[in-house]
């Protein structure tokens, strides 16, 4: 029997668990949101559409009742607030620092062994804070924001190159921020071959910078943040680890050292299974990619260093 607890059964949180349930990546999948009734009554609909798409997952709701997650496999942290238009993500932190924090705590008085995805934003600071205060080994704690960074990044590639996403390949590393992700445009492939073979490096530079303001043009549109993508990204994470994939997937990660980092929650390539963060993957960045790095992670402690004005940490 595997089980996934989606917490905040919001925009993210419902896409996500529905993803999880359509795609049956889990036996049991649970909803929990403060928000009375809400988790029911979505995981109520979303069953309704088992017989028609399907899915032998069963969905559960609840209102604020931990102990209906208990023993669960992963759990995914999606509860707090989104930005609006014309907020960045680190503007959320002083809101989402004290939410995700006691759901966290909440979560493994009941599931002790669960491994946790973190999605509130900030993200990084998010999961550097999880990572800070439940003395979990740094395995157990993942933060998304690389799967759906990436996500986008090929996106906007195969719109550049006129092919299908799947025929494109790429990753996005650094912080989860508009001005801190680094697309990295010289790993990215197409069919195998770079997309440098392909792309000027005008069109490229565009592709870049469309990604990175990404959540940023959909926020404008929507009014408030993403939630297709970013569900089914943080679903995938899930997948990778409850199904032991191995996938190679960008990840906001505890770094000893790796990437000349230290005391610091954020996005690189990780192989994610069972364990969870199974291997930090090692890239030879150029110096350009090397101080994009380090700038970004430069802004991450910064917001990292927020926690304490906000008496989080
Ligand atoms: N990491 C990423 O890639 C990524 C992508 C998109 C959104 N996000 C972030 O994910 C979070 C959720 O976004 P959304 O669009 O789903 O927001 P939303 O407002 O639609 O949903 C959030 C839900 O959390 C619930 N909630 C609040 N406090 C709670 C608590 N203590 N316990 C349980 N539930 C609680 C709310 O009732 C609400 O239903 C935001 O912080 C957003 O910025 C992250």
């Amino acid at each position: 029997m595997s089980k996934v607890t989606v917490v905040g059964a919001g925009n993210v949180g419902a896409t996500c668990a529905n993803v999880l349930a359509f795609n049956e990546v889990a036996d049991e999948v649970v909803m929990l949101d403060v928000k009375e009734g809400v988790s029911e009554g979505k995981a109520m609909d979303m069953m309704q559409t088992a017989q028609l798409l399907g899915f032998d997952t069963t969905l559960v709701g609840c209102t604020n009742d931990y102990a209906q997650t208990a023993n669960s496999d992963v759990v995914v942290i999606t509860s707090g607030i989104p930005r609006k238009p014309g907020m960045t993500r680190e503007e959320l932190i002083g809101v989402n620092a004290g939410i995700v924090k006691s759901v966290a705590q909440n979560i493994l008085k009941h599931s002790p062994n669960a491994i946790l995805i973190v999605v509130s934003n900030p993200m990084d600071t998010m999961t550097y804070l999880s990572l800070k205060s439940l003395g979990l080994p740094k395995n157990r704690i993942i933060g998304m924001g690389g799967a759906l960074d990436s996500s986008r990044f090929k996106y906007f590639l195969s719109q550049a190159l006129g092919c299908n996403a799947n025929e494109v390949e790429g990753m996005v590393i650094g912080g989860h921020g508009d001005t801190t992700m680094i697309p990295l445009t010289r790993f990215a492939t197409y069919k195998g071959l770079p997309v440098t073979n392909f792309l000027s490096e005008e069109k490229l530079n565009e592709v870049a910078s469309a990604t990175m303001v990404g959540g940023a043009t959909l926020t404008k549109l929507l009014g408030t943040s993403a939630w297709y993508a970013p569900g089914a990204a943080a679903a995938f994470v899930v997948e990778s680890i409850l199904h032991n994939q191995k996938k190679m997937i960008p990840c906001s990660v505890y770094l000893e050292g790796e990437y000349g980092e230290s005391d610091i929650c954020i996005g690189v390539p990780v192989i994610l299974g069972r364990n969870g963060i199974e291997k930090i993957v090692k890239l030879e960045l150029n110096a350009d990619e090397k101080a994009k790095f380090e700038a970004s992670a430069k802004a991450v402690h910064a917001t990292n260093a927020a926690l304490k004005e906000v008496g989080a940490l």
